[in-house]
């Protein structure tokens, strides 16, 4: 049985103060759910983050990490420092970090690594651009960056694997694919799994929907036999948002 995940990916938002007052909302309003539910604030807010959640059911995840152990990497985070203030999921690959940073699939072949190698949780993201979903190309697209980042991995490290697939075209666009689209695409990305490893791993691999998930699409979305959750970008800033998207897996 895979496990069901909704996470949200704060991106760059939230103070201090309001990550705290969001946070007091979730814990106060997060429903009995059989899913794991996630939160991925900003990283200087990580730690008050792991504090206030600690005695919730919320785990606080990272949105980012450098490969490297240590060194001169100004503004860069370290797997032993999330490691140090108890976080031990952290979020791979997400196209912006490929837009704005040159993120490369080789680059994150190095951070899945590390992140697997120091025991921790990965959520890789990949997914195709408009204008290859346009061409026809999407799939190869996909294949492509799940093949460069992960296929050299053992199989048991796709225990610490948990995917995102987000079509670039749908991220904070308010132009989420249809369900039959993500469940299109999931179902090829898990038979892709099966082709690289077995049927066997592939069907206990955790795969996220991520794009314009809203709480009135939610539903449609999950209900899809290879979506196994949703990586939720605007709607998890606001409590209600988030908690009616958990309701829904
Ligand atoms: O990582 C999730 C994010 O990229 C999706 O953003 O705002 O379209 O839900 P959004």
């Amino acid at each position: 049985m895979r496990n069901k995940v909704v996470a949200g990916n704060w991106k760059m938002n939230k103070t201090m103060a309001e990550t705290e007052s969001l946070l007091h909302e979730l814990s106060a309003k997060l429903p009995d759910t059989s899913a794991e539910v996630m939160v991925a604030p900003t990283s200087v807010n990580l730690a008050a983050a792991v504090h206030m959640l600690e005695s919730s059911a919320i785990e606080t995840i990272a949105q980012n990490m450098h490969f490297a152990e240590s060194g001169a990497y100004t503004g860069e985070i370290a797997a032993d420092m999330l490691l140090s203030i108890g976080v031990n999921t952290v979020i791979l690959g997400h196209s912006e970090r490929r837009a704005y940073f040159g993120e490369t699939d080789e680059l994150l072949a190095d951070k899945v690594k590390t992140a697997l190698n120091k025991s921790m949780r990965v959520i890789f993201c990949f997914g195709e651009e408009l204008e290859e979903r346009q061409a026809g190309s999407h799939f190869e697209v996909v294949e492509r960056q799940l093949k460069n980042a992960l296929f050299d991995l053992p199989a048991e490290a796709w225990k610490q694997i948990i995917l995102a697939y987000e079509p670039v075209w749908a991220i904070g666009t308010g132009e989420t694919a249809s369900p039959e689209q993500a469940q299109e695409m999931h179902a090829f990305i898990r038979e892709t799994i099966a082709k690289a490893y077995d049927a066997t791993l592939a069907d206990l691999v955790t795969i996220l929907y991520g794009g314009s998930v809203k709480p009135g699409n939610a539903k449609d979305i999950f209900s899809k036999p290879d979506v196994d959750g949703g990586l939720i970008g605007g709607a998890s800033l606001v409590a209600d948002d988030f908690i009616a998207i958990i309701k829904a897996i």
